[in-house]
């Protein structure tokens, strides 16, 4: 009999978000939008979204939910090697956001960069974070999902500028090395997915290299949320599969926050009790790569999540992308 060996694992120790000053309700949006509170929430669940003003930017949005989660790590910036940020709405074209962030912290040295899978960003993220600390290229990542919607929506069209938020949301994950126990902590599973033939249900129209612009948001709603349903009830079952778990297992579900409807529908399609899924649509809206990070670090700092939880993280978007991770705290 072989003797088992103690494996490296990626660890979240600490977590933390941040969101612009300006909270934008509903009601404020009818003032310059051809919408209602009653259609917005009966339609999605969303009934205020933060706005960022100026000097708000996704890296300072992203650097002071770095700062929180470090602190609630109990870890200094100098110890950080690696930081992967997760946006579709970079400062600028290049430099890497990422990098930004890694001065503001003070940090001179370590491997950063960013990652574009739109609102699945978070998920490709942690997933490379969690590939580059087992294969020992770090031993403390930032996983960063940030975003300034706001500045790539068209304020004219009430199908979409309704719906988004900025925000930026953080975890800190921690080599540990250990004997594997079914209740040992760190990420379980990963499973993502990607199908550039959607690419015309959710897009931007414009890029650095077809029109020199910015461009702005442009979404088919009612496929997108078909596509939404089937794709994440199919890749939550696939991720704790993988696990070897089943939804039984789950403590919490931490989904992307796109629309209430599309949390209920996929809880219908999988038999989960909707009292296990955090929801923040309400409060935030939809803040694309970022929603799936703010949403958890409110369940941990409200006390919902607890460590030893199982918990599960999804999302779907643009490309269309989509995934989800299982992870012990
Ligand atoms: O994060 C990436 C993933 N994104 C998503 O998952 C989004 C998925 N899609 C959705 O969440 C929903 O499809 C929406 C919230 C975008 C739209 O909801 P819907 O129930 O699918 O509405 P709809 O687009 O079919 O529009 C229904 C009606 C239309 O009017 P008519 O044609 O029935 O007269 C729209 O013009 O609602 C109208 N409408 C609005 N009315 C008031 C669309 N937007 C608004 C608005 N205010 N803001």
């Amino acid at each position: 009999m072989t003797t088992p060996q103690p494996s490296r694992r990626a660890v979240i120790r600490g977590s933390g978000s941040a969101l612009p000053a300006r909270r934008v309700s509903n009601a404020e949006l009818t003032e310059t939008v051809d919408t209602s509170d009653a259609w917005i929430v009966e339609r999605t669940g969303i009934r205020f979204r933060h706005i960022a003003g100026e000097g708000e930017t996704t890296a300072t949005l992203a650097t002071e939910a770095a700062q929180k989660a470090l602190a609630a790590a109990g870890l200094e910036p100098g110890q950080v090697g690696l930081i992967v940020l997760a946006t579709a709405t970079p400062d600028q074209t290049f430099p890497a956001t990422a990098t930004k962030v890694q001065t503001a912290l003070g940090i001179n040295d370590c491997i950063a960069f960013d990652v574009q899978a739109v609102c699945s960003g978070f998920l490709y993220a942690l997933s490379v974070a969690d590939s580059m600390i087992r294969g020992g290229a770090a031993d403390v990542a930032l996983v960063i999902g940030a975003e300034t919607f706001s500045r790539i929506l068209d304020w004219d069209d009430r199908g979409t500028c309704v719906l988004f938020g900025d925000g930026a949301g953080a975890v800190v994950l921690c080599a540990e090395t250990a004997l594997d126990t079914p209740d040992r902590a760190g990420v379980l599973s990963v499973s993502l997915h990607a199908d550039g033939r959607h690419n015309d249900l959710l897009y931007v129209d414009g890029g650095p290299s077809t029109t020199g612009t910015v461009g702005k948001l442009r979404m088919k709603g009612p496929e997108v949320f078909k596509h939404a349903v089937t794709n994440l009830a199919a890749v939550l079952r696939e991720v704790l599969e993988k696990a070897a778990l089943t939804m039984a297992d789950v403590d919490w579900v931490v989904p992307h926050q796109a629309n209430r409807r599309i949390l209920d529908a996929t809880a219908r399609k999988l038999g989960m009790s909707a009292d296990r899924i955090v929801v923040t649509v309400d409060l935030h809206a939809n803040t694309s790569a970022a929603s799936v990070p703010l949403a958890f670090d409110v369940a941990i700092r409200d006390g919902r999540i607890k460590p030893g939880d199982l918990v599960v993280f999804e999302a779907m978007g643009g490309g269309f992308t989509w995934g989800a991770a299982a992870v012990r705290l």
